[in-house]
């Protein structure tokens, strides 16, 4: 397939392949990086687990802070950023879900509402579809205030985290609005780790991760373009 036309696929895919040969230009294409695209049309299976998570060393219970060593990093400063700048102790409520885990929750949640799958993946994704289960995600609360909770962007915190969070490389995931590209409803506490070099370019496109990623995806495919000459 000529360059273009792998272009004009992609544009019409619109988003991520797991394998196949438009990977050379799609995040998916290396499972560890720190954009890989996770939601219900694109999942991973149970075998998927990094094999690199740290305990991110800030406010929260031990067994729900592993993280990837870099977004356990960046949490740390951004944690440590909100106190220093506003006096506010930020506190991880969950970060590295495996499948089984996710299963957990969804099985719970589905009991809860009457098994109206619909109802169920508001907030929660099915196995396999959650970014808790990359080891890029944490869901962030304030000390003793709301905690996956929609008042959490009422609290001091949770301004400053949606504000700031790019500074560190994190990104508001199910922003207010997005609900029909991203699947989920807005969630002003899951944050989701891509790396410093371009979370401040998505924060500032203010639109949804899979949004971003089609474009990022063109301009890969034109870098590879001049690399091919003409
Ligand atoms: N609450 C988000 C969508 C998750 O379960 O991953
Ligand atoms: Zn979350």
């Amino acid at each position: 397939m000529g360059l273009l036309e792998k272009m004009l696929s992609l544009l019409a895919a619109g988003t991520m392949v797991l394998s196949g040969a438009l990977d050379e230009a799609a995040p998916q294409h290396n499972a560890d990086g720190t954009l890989f695209l996770l939601n219900r049309e694109y999942r991973v299976s149970d075998a998927y687990q990094p094999e690199d998570l740290v305990l991110t060393d800030v406010l929260g219970r031990e067994r729900i802070r592993e993280l990837r060593p870099e977004a356990a990093a960046a949490l740390e400063e951004m944690f440590a950023a909100c106190k220093a700048e506003i006096g506010v102790d930020l506190i991880a409520v969950s970060g590295f879900r495996d499948y089984a885990k996710q299963s957990r929750l969804w099985q719970e949640k589905l009991k809860s509402v009457g098994r109206n799958v619909e109802k169920a993946q508001e907030y929660v994704a099915p196995p396999g579809a959650s970014e808790h289960q990359l080891g890029l995600a944490m869901d962030i609360g304030q000390r003793g205030k709301a905690q996956l909770s929609s008042n959490f962007i009422k609290t001091e915190g949770g301004k400053w985290a949606t504000e700031n969070c790019w500074r560190f490389g994190f990104i508001l995931r199910y922003n207010e609005g997005w609900e029909s590209v991203t699947g989920y409803k807005y969630e002003p506490w899951h944050f989701r780790y891509v790396g410093r070099e371009l979370a401040k370019e998505i924060h500032d496109a203010n639109v949804p991760f899979e949004t971003w990623l089609i474009g990022y995806r063109v301009r890969v495919l034109q870098e590879m373009m001049k690399e091919d000459g003409p």
